[in-house]
Formats: C-alpha cells, structure tokens, sequence
C-alpha cells in the first residue's frame, strides 16, 4: 500500500466536535447524546431516537405521543411530487429516486419564511418512505399508492406500504431496532458530507442531498446490498466458506466486514444480529442465517475481521421480506435524523469546512500558446 492511500482518507483526524454521538472505538460505548444504543435499541422506538437527535433530548410521554403524531400527519405527497416521481423509470437506482425526492422536496417546500430546519427534518423522515414506496409501486405496476396511512411508526408504515397490508408485528419490531441502530454515527462519510455543504451555509434540502449521494456508496451505505448479494450467491455453508476462501485469495473486498473506527467490533451487529437469528427461526430459514455465520466465521479466522451492521442488517431484512435494493434506502430514511442533527450542529458554531492538500503536481512552468505547441 502507497504512504499516500496510508495517510488518506483523513483516517484518524479528527475533523470537527459533536455532541450528537460517540462511536465507542473500542466495540463498546456507542452512544446517542449519552444514551447507549444497546438501551435505546432494546428499550426505545425511532421516533423516540429521532426526537432525541433532532431535538437534543429525550422527549417526555406527551411529546412524543405529539411528534409521532406531527410525523404521522406528514406523510403525504403533492401531486406536483408525485408527478416527479412518475417520470422516473422503473430501473433508477432507489437511492437516486430519494435524492431527487429529497431535492424536488427542497424546491416544493423550501427551507425558509415557511419551514424551519426542524419542520424540514420531521417533513422529509416523514416523507421519504412515502416517496420511496409511491415511485416503487408506480413504476412496477402504475399503482398510485395513498401514503398518508394511519400506522404507528414509520417501521410499520414502511413495511405496509410496501407490502400493501399491515405488517407482522415482530418484523415491525426488528426493522424499528435496524433504525435505531442506523439513525446515527458520528463523522461518517456522509454526516461529513452534509456537514460540509451546511457549513457553506447553503440549504437543509442541500445538505441531506449531499449525505444521500454520499451514502449510496458501497464502501459506505451500500454495503447491506452488496453483503446480501455475496450470502445469496450460496446454497450452503461449505459452499460459502470455499467461496470466501477464493475471494480472500484474490484478495477481493468482502462487503459488510472491516471498519473504518472500530478495530475489534462494531457494537450495532450484536444488536441486529440476535434480530436475524430470530427472524431465521421465526420464518423456517436453513440457509440465508447458517451461510452468514459461516462467512463471519471465515472472515475472523482468516482476517480477524468481525462483521459490521451492513452484515447482518442484510439477512434480518431479508427475512422481514423487504427487497435487497430498498435496503440502502432505508439506511437513507433513518440517518436523515443523524445528518439533521448535525447540519443544526454545524450551524450553532459555523466555520467553512475548507480543509488543504499536500501537492505533488509538476513544478510552475511556462504556459505555451496552443498553436505554438
Ligand atoms: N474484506 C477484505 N479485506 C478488507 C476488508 C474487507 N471488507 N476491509 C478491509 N480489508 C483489508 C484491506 O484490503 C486492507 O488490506 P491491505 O492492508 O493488505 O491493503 C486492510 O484490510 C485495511 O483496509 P483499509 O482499506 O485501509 O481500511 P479502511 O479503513 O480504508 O476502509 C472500509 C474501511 C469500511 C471502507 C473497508 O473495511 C471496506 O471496504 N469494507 C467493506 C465495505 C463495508 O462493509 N462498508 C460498510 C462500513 S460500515
């Protein structure tokens, strides 16, 4: 490896303070303004974690009873957005079809005299699904689906919309985990991404626009797509460990494994792990829970590598039966409430993010006239 990629990425710099969230480099101690993700997972809803990132506190019974509400009565498409989302065809990218729904929303509902940056944040989490499954829909089968629904949670809305009945009670209760465990991480590529848009004082509809983008990635939020491709193209473990073996030997990337921060866990992927053990039970699974522990075992005896939440984020999404190319989408949806966070953060105590690099171009040297060339 060069000393240039060695050095870059900005791995280890700290770029920037928070009081959003620690990330727990040890494999432990990831927490969301101080409360830990393994309580908030276990015992907290999304909304609750959303409020408390947004809003910077826990909300009492009330208010939280009042923001669910506030989310839930703004699910709703214009016709001018829906309009948008039926030109779309049906094979663009999902991640793309939410960062135009998220620009378009810029232009509809513009941040400024009308909406706050708060009222941005709860309209677009409240939104996105709706304008995920709307164009889902539309584009298979020309269905224009009602997304203003009466469900509780935006995990139960989700899975409604796009299953078009109300969803299992214990799917809707592992997809709320997913969430909370995906709402936030500190300076990841695509917090950074919208805080650096934020800090150039431009719009909220810009910056989330710029973590959207950020986030489509494989190396980033794509991960969970890639790593349910890589269980899927296996019938059985022993088939998945030669098939690892082989791309070790290549020296190929195994998507879902390897972290930039945590060097000996990722305290998310015990959390959604347990999540996709008993959705495997529940649903009669022999082979997609068996292969993934087979490839995490492979992956620590021969790299010491542990799996990241993209790994098993995959197979419990799986088998709540939302299909692989929604799964970074979703990411999308519930780190909206991280990225707000952090654009307000930005704003509170804004300096341009404008950082320099190291040259190593040729030296000056005379310009010469193209027709003397
Ligand atoms: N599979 C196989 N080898 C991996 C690996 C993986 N998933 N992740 C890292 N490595 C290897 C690298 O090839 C490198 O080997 P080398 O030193 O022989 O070149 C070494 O481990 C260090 O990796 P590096 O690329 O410097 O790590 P990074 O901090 O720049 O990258 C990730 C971090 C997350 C981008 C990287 O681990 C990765 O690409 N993982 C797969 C994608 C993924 O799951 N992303 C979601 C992250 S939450």
């Amino acid at each position: 490896m060069s000393e240039t990629k060695k050095s870059g990425g900005l791995a280890g710099v700290v770029a920037g303070q928070t009081a959003i969230s620690t990330v727990g480099k040890e494999g432990v101690g990831l927490t969301y303004r101080g409360y830990s993700i393994d309580e908030l997972a276990v015992e907290a809803s999304f909304e609750e974690v959303a409020y408390l990132l947004i809003y910077g506190r826990l909300p009492e019974r009330q208010e939280l009873a009042g923001y669910r509400d506030r989310l839930r009565s703004m699910r709703g498409l214009s016709a001018a957005l829906k309009s948008v989302l039926e030109l779309l065809p049906a094979e663009t990218n999902p991640m793309d079809v939410l960062r135009t729904g998220c620009s378009t929303l810029g232009c509809l509902e513009p941040e400024g005299k009308l909406r706050d940056a708060f009222q941005a944040a709860d309209r677009l989490l409240a939104s996105l699904p709706s304008m995920l499954l709307y164009w889902w829909h539309f584009s298979r089968d020309g269905q224009r689906l009602e997304t203003q629904t009466d469900d509780a949670s935006i995990a139960a809305q989700f899975l409604h919309l796009l299953k078009g009945k109300p969803a299992d009670e214990m799917h809707v209760r592992a997809l709320d985990a997913s969430l909370i465990l995906y709402a936030e991480h500190e300076f990841n590529a695509s917090t950074f991404s919208a805080r650096i848009t934020a800090s150039t004082l431009s719009d909220f509809h810009s910056a989330i626009t710029s973590g959207i983008g950020t986030l489509r990635g494989p190396l980033h939020g794509g991960a969970n797509e890639e790593a349910m491709a890589l269980i899927e193209r296996f019938k059985t473990p022993e088939e998945a460990e030669a098939g690892l073996m082989a791309m070790l030997a290549r020296k190929e990337l195994i998507m879902g494994f390897g972290h930039r921060v945590y060097k000996i866990s990722d305290p998310r992927s015990g959390v959604i792990k347990n999540w996709a053990r008993k959705l495997a039970v529940a649903s009669g699974d022999a082979r997609i829970y068996p292969i993934s522990e087979r490839i995490e075992a492979v992956m620590w005896r021969e790299k010491m590598m542990f799996p990241n939440l993209d790994f098993y984020s995959a197979a419990a999404y799986h088998f709540c039966g939302i299909p692989t190319p929604l799964f970074t989408p979703l990411f999308v949806i519930v780190r909206t409430s991280g990225w707000a966070a952090h654009i307000m953060e930005q704003r509170e105590n804004n300096r341009l993010i404008r950082p320099t690099a190291d040259y190593f171009g040729p030296e000056p040297r005379p310009f010469v006239p193209i027709d003397k060339r």
